[in-house]
């Protein structure tokens, strides 16, 4: 008997990494993309600002390390930082050989150039664009391509259960052997068999109630990596947008920190700016800096919300460089060009993830992780703004080198058994389900923030054991179902948060904690490295 589904490589995720991974590899191999749902259903296509990249003149490798170090808070891998700036340029050109059509403009020598935004953290004007759509731009472009590849299967709909391991009698060590996946249309699991395995499945921001990202963001790959066996690292640090449009009809709709950029200034609702009490960097200081500024602000006067206000700047000039904020603000009512916009903090980046080497390759052989799902060591204790995208490209480029030397030696998956459902039945009551989903995301929000205490961090947990018991429960007697599958994923990845949390005491980059507000500089940083309990 062979596996009916075999391919040489099996990609999870069809966002930046995932489909940038496959047209680097599809040359050289048969390969299968599966996304949750739609192609473009990742956090890629919502990308805004751009993707950060040394290519003017009086910028430099070394400005970009500087500032990328900067922001991370001494706990970034200088040398993963090092490879990612330096692999910048390379990784644009390919987009835009692909098809990417980036903003540029003319200079006065009559030469066009990429037009480049300035975010915060960023010393230079760095960040490749298109208009304020970028993602939507890379991700067209990228699903385009890889439809044209003979070699690329895409298959949407598809929820990906459990990776397959085993121990390979050729190799001491813990090989993959392929996935459980759940055809979400047709409500039938598949097993499917391939040689390497790559997650590409992007971040957890959708464990808290306000978020940016997503539905899919719900941190599948971090708890399927865990569950099989992969260390995590950096779990404490996850990244809240300071400005994310705060309006009833539209929960998660970004405002780009572009709009700091190029000189949006937040005020009170009297107007008064607040920034400059902070930091001298004001509206473009790093991300945790603004967002903790702006929850304190939102705390002290007991407000709703705070203002980021562009209004200042030519009507022409707003509409030209952030047409889709300004159309998406209209429809709700709010001209950008007039008038502030109401924003709060909102979860939106997920720098821990599962721990990789410089060619993406996990603890377990023949897996691999790119993208956000993966701690590379790029951003250690806090993400700098447009730095994602780049990451996501450099490391698809270093794993499909790094696969295709692996592949010729490969050895063929093993038969995966067929998914047993024997005992389990349709669930009777779906709102154990909806429920659950609620409660976790409103205690993560309201315990494990912005701001954390040990109590609050110890009040999650506690919630955590129990829903934990309760869904592991209802797993284990009834159909999957995607909205199960996510849930039994998030609470892993909330248990990991509050855990890598607790772990960490002192206040350093996105985490912070009035238990201990101050940095401990007395002994050199150190990454929160969570260990699951088969590999201990
Ligand atoms: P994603 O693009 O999120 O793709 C994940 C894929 O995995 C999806 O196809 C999903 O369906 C699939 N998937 C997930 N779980 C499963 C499963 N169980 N089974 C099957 N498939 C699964 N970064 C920047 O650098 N610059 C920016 O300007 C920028 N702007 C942003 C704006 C917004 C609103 C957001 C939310 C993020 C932004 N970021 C930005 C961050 C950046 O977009 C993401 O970090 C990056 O796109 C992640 O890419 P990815 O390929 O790792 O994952
Ligand atoms: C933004 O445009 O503000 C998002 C940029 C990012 O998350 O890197």
């Amino acid at each position: 008997m062979t596996n009916s589904n075999t391919y040489d490589v099996l990609i999870i995720g069809s966002g930046g990494a995932g489909l940038s991974l496959a047209l680097r590899l599809a040359d050289q191999a048969q390969i299968l993309v599966l996304s949750k749902v739609s192609l473009n259903s990742g956090s890629t296509y919502h990308a805004q600002g751009g993707i950060s990249a040394v290519l003017d003149a009086n910028d430099s490798i070394e400005s970009h390390v500087k500032d990328t170090l900067n922001a991370g808070a001494g706990l970034c891998d200088r040398e993963t930082v090092q490879i990612t700036v330096s692999q910048g340029k390379k990784n644009i050109e390919w987009l835009k050989k692909q098809g990417v059509e980036f903003t540029v403009q003319q200079s006065i020598d009559g030469k066009t150039t990429f037009h480049l935004n300035r975010e915060g953290g960023h010393s230079h004007r760095r960040i490749v664009h298109t208009a304020d759509a970028t993602g939507k731009a890379v991700s067209l472009t990228l699903i385009e391509r890889n439809r044209q590849h003979p070699n690329i299967t895409l298959l949407e709909n598809h929820n990906v259960i459990d990776l397959v391991t085993n121990h390979h009698e050729k190799y001491s060590e813990q090989r993959i052997q392929g996935a459980y996946v759940l055809d979400t249309l047709n409500n039938r699991v598949k097993s499917i068999a391939a040689k390497i395995v790559i997650l590409a499945t992007g971040g957890a921001s959708k464990v808290y109630l306000y978020s940016t990202n997503p539905d899919i963001s719900t941190g599948d790959g971090i708890a399927l990596a865990w569950r099989a066996g992969c260390r995590v690292s950096n779990m404490e640090f996850m990244q809240f947008h300071p400005t994310c449009l705060y309006h009833p009809k539209e929960r998660s709709f970004l405002i780009s920190e572009a709009i700091r950029g190029e000189g949006g200034r937040l005020i009170l609702p009297d107007g008064s700016a607040f920034m400059h009490h902070y930091d001298s960097r004001k509206e473009l200081a790093p991300r945790d800096i603004v967002a903790r500024a702006i929850d304190n602000e939102i705390k002290k006067y007991g407000i709703d919300c705070v203002y980021l206000d562009i209004s200042h700047k030519p009507a022409s000039f707003i509409r030209q460089h952030f047409p889709t904020i300004y159309q998406q603000c209209l429809s709700l009512g709010i001209d950008i060009t007039q008038q502030p916009i109401p924003v709060v903090p909102a979860a939106h980046y997920t720098c821990g993830g599962v721990i990789t080497d410089h060619n993406a390759r996990t603890d377990i052989l023949g897996l691999y992780a790119v993208g956000e799902v993966a701690c590379t060591g790029l951003h250690g204790a806090n993400r700098m703004a447009s730095n994602s995208l780049l990451e996501c490209l450099v490391f698809a480029e270093r794993a499909a080198t790094d696969i295709s030397k692996q592949l010729p030696t490969s050895p063929e998956p093993f038969l995966i058994p067929d998914w047993d459902e024997s005992q389990v039945s349709d669930s009777d009551e779906e709102v154990v389900v909806s429920h659950n989903w609620d409660e976790l995301r409103r205690f993560m929000w309201d315990y494990v923030g912005i701001v954390r205490t040990n109590k609050r961090l110890s009040r999650a947990m506690h919630r955590i054991d129990l829903l934990k018991v309760e869904i592991a429960e209802y797993y284990g007697n009834f159909r999957v179902t995607s909205d199960l599958l996510e849930l039994r994923n998030l609470v892993i990845v909330a248990e990991l948060i509050v855990r890598s949390a607790q772990q960490r005491k002192e206040s350093r980059g996105l985490h912070f904690t009035q238990d201990y507000p101050e940095t401990d500089n007395s002994k050199p940083p150190q990454n929160t490295i969570l260990v699951p309990e088969i590999k201990q």
